[in-house]
């Protein structure tokens, strides 16, 4: 599905990821776990189009998509969230969903003015409303981000990632401050997105949320993979234990 090849980064000095290789399966939940500041963030940037590493090559179901802008990436099939909200402060929830879906299909201006894209503009509402409801957002759509309670905004968020109907999924610490039924929601919500298809790569570094769902796990240090395989493979893993406890006989 993903292949990452030896992708380095910096930032000016700082070595955010160096040699970064790794091939994500074809298909199920994938998490990728690591310290603060390993380097996920840069590494969803690189995939993304939002950072153009120095070297390496990132490949999407076998095509290269290094160098790609963000938009021709979201294009072909990969959809993202951020660690830290995106969303538009002065507009709804539901216009803000819209967002998640622009430039997917291109409906001509002119067509819509003369009121000959109904059919267009029909079909996504439906899904705007569609992907509120899976989400749990319809009672905020009309409120604006500013109103409407963190844990809400996080669903919405996955909700609009989800409006592309993406191949691949990335989401970049989606159980960060919610709460246990809150996460136990999000992990039902990502089963169902996955069991729809979609392939799914998460940032996250609680590790008892991604016990459950994640097949396979890359662990990231100091912007290298020190580990690779299944979560019982990663968590004894001595240097993931080490990274996560700085215990240096763990
Ligand atoms: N745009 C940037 N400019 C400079 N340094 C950055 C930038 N983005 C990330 N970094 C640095 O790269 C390293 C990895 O950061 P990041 O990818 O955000 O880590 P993580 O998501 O694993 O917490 C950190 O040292 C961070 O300070
Ligand atoms: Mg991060």
């Amino acid at each position: 599905m993903l292949d990452i090849n030896n992708i380095g980064v910096s930032f000016g000095g700082v070595h955010a990821l160096s040699n970064v290789t790794f091939a994500m399966p074809q298909t199920g939940i994938s998490a990728l776990i690591g310290p603060n500041g390993a380097g996920k963030t840069t590494l969803f940037n690189v995939i993304t189009g939002f950072v153009t590493p120095k070297e390496g090559s990132v490949k999407f179901d076998g095509k290269e998509i290094t160098g790609f802008k963000s938009e021709q990436v979201f294009m072909g099939g990969i959809s993202r969230t951020f660690q830290n909200l995106n969303i538009i402060p002065e507009l709804t929830l539901r216009e803000n969903m819209y967002l998640g879906f622009i430039g997917k299909e291109r409906p001509s201006a002119f067509a819509t003015m003369t009121r000959l894209n109904r059919k267009y503009w029909k079909e996504t509402s439906q899904r705007i409303e569609e992907c509120m409801n899976f989400v749990n957002v319809t009672e905020y759509a009309d409120m604006t981000p500013g109103s409407v309670p963190y844990g809400v905004l996080k669903n919405f968020e996955l909700g609009r990632a989800v409006m592309s109907k993406p191949r691949l999924l990335l989401l970049d610490e989606p159980a960060a401050g919610l709460n246990l039924a809150e996460k136990e929601n999000l992990a039902d919500m990502v089963r169902k997105i996955q069991s729809m298809g979609v392939c799914i790569l998460m940032v996250e570094h609680d590790m008892q949320f991604i016990s459950s769902l994640a097949d396979f796990v890359v662990c990231l240090n100091f912007g290298q993979v020190i580990a690779a395989g299944t979560y019982a493979e990663v968590r004894e893993n001595k240097e993931v234990l080490r990274a996560y406890l700085g215990d240096e006989d763990a």
